[in-house]
């Protein structure tokens, strides 16, 4: 494959789309972009600042504050910086997983985060996972997989992650915060969570990681 290729990956919660970009990521040498992690860190920054009140953001206030907000990636080893702090760890808590879907709803910080995911498709290309990649973010990618699987199989995965990290939670809190997450981001109006009618559809509940990446590199290189 030539190395200037986009590929987006988008999906539900936990369907593997983080792990397989990674891997696609090393194995074709081009950058990794969580778009997810960007989400999460505006999240994190509209919590820290008490813009959200009763799940309501006080547009007025986020807007005039985002000249102050600086997120970048370190291409390396993927860590997400929020005003040159390393955030990665604190992007994952469940404070944050439980008001990221209501903050990605909102239209101001969906064209913030436009706009800055543009920018970071260079000449060298990069693989990017998230919900609007395929069909928004990169309408013209050259690549475009829609990544799903049963519910409690990605619940099961997301929780033994969780757990794995030493963080305090239960299978079923994590369900419940994985299938209000899916609806929320299948419904809002603004660049919803659906596939692109050219992306190609990957179930993982049942394939291993090495399956599935066996897959994408054929279909990939084929083209
Ligand atoms: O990939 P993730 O589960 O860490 O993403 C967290 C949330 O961010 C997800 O529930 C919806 C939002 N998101 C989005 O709306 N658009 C993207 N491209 C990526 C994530």
């Amino acid at each position: 494959m030539n190395s200037s290729k986009v590929i987006a990956i988008d999906g539900y919660a936990s369907s593997g789309k983080s792990t397989l970009a990674k891997m696609l990521s090393r194995h074709y040498r081009i950058p990794f972009i969580d778009s997810g992690a960007l989400y999460r860190g505006v999240t994190l920054f509209v919590l820290e600042k008490g813009f959200l009140k009763d799940n309501e953001l006080d547009t007025k206030a986020f807007s005039s504050a985002l000249n102050g907000l600086s997120l970048s990636i370190e291409p390396e080893t993927g860590d997400l910086h929020l005003n040159g702090k390393n955030v990665s760890q604190k992007i994952r808590l469940p404070l944050v997983s439980d008001h990221v879907s209501i903050v990605a709803s909102l239209s101001v910080v969906r064209d913030f985060l436009l706009h800055q995911q543009r920018q970071m498709a260079n000449e060298c290309g990069l693989v990017m996972d998230g919900r609007d990649i395929g069909t928004v973010v990169f309408p013209n990618a050259d690549h475009k997989f829609f990544f799903t699987a049963r519910a409690e199989v990605r619940a099961k995965r997301r929780y033994q992650e969780l757990k794995s990290q030493g963080q305090d939670t239960t299978l079923e809190k994590v369900w419940n915060n994985l299938t209000h997450r899916d609806k929320i981001d299948s419904s809002r109006k603004v660049a919803p969570l659906r596939k692109a009618d050219d992306a190609i559809e990957i179930d993982t509940s049942e394939v291993t990681t090495k399956q599935v990446f066996a897959n994408l590199v054929e279909k990939i290189d084929a083209k």
